[in-house]
């Protein structure tokens, strides 16, 4: 009877230990990013000389710097006293989040923070556009609107608005990669109410455009 017991509670440990591992391995930890390299980048008119689409992607994964300093530039704080940022918005609504799609799951951008809030445990990249090489680039950003941030505005001014916030953000990232020599494609390209599911987004969050971002693949040297 007592080696029974004893059987039993450990049979139940066992079983306790392995559904804790679990449930730790599968939970997304916030990203903190490091502070941008304020400092760092090519000389402007350079820049804009090599700002480019490209559609072929290395798999490697970006490092942290390159994702930090990537998605300040896009639209982090650059006033703090403030809380503006480095894209112009439209009465400073500020509607535009950036979720980031990687392998390992789907993030926030909090810019206030300047880190990753996890999102999604899944990878979609593969969701985040109609071509092939998204789900090879390491990241997709998605640039999604929150139309409850746009005050009374009609449906078309938030649509017009918003779709030109978003241009400025996208080219903001094109000039950080042509900077550090990275790869990029701004895409309109998407499955949006499939993409819209997958993210568990609310009806008054809108999909605007998705960018991939990663080192360049062989073909694009
Ligand atoms: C609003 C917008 C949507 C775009 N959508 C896509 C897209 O879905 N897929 C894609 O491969 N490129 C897309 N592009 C990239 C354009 O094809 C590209 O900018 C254009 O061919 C000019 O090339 P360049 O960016 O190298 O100057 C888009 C660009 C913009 C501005």
């Amino acid at each position: 009877m007592k080696r029974k017991t004893f059987r039993t509670v450990c049979l139940t440990l066992s079983f306790l230990m392995v559904w804790i591992v679990l449930i730790y391995s599968q939970t997304l930890e916030p990203i903190a990013l490091s502070e941008p390299g304020y400092e760092g980048g090519r000389a402007l008119m350079e820049v804009l000389r090599d700002r480019r689409s490209t559609r072929v992607f290395s798999a490697d994964k970006l490092s942290e710097r390159d994702l930090s300093n990537l998605l300040w530039a896009a639209f982090g704080v650059n006033r703090p006293e403030s809380g503006k940022r480095t894209a112009p918005s439209a009465v400073n609504w500020q509607e535009i989040d950036i979720y980031v799609a990687m392998a390992e799951g789907l993030y926030l951008y909090d810019a206030k923070a300047h880190r990753l809030v996890p999102v999604l445990e899944q990878d979609i990249r593969a969701l985040t556009g109609r071509q092939p090489f998204v789900k090879e680039a390491p990241v997709n950003l998605i640039y999604v609107a929150d139309f409850s941030r746009m005050g009374s505005a009609g449906e078309d001014d938030k649509s017009f608005y918003s779709a030109a916030d978003t241009g400025f953000i996208a080219q903001n990232v094109y000039l950080y990669c042509a900077s550090e020599g990275l790869a990029t494609v701004v895409r309109g390209l998407i499955d949006r109410p499939a993409l819209a599911a997958a993210m568990k987004l609310r009806p008054e969050q809108r999909i605007i455009l998705a960018q991939s971002v990663g080192y360049p693949g062989e073909s694009s040297l």
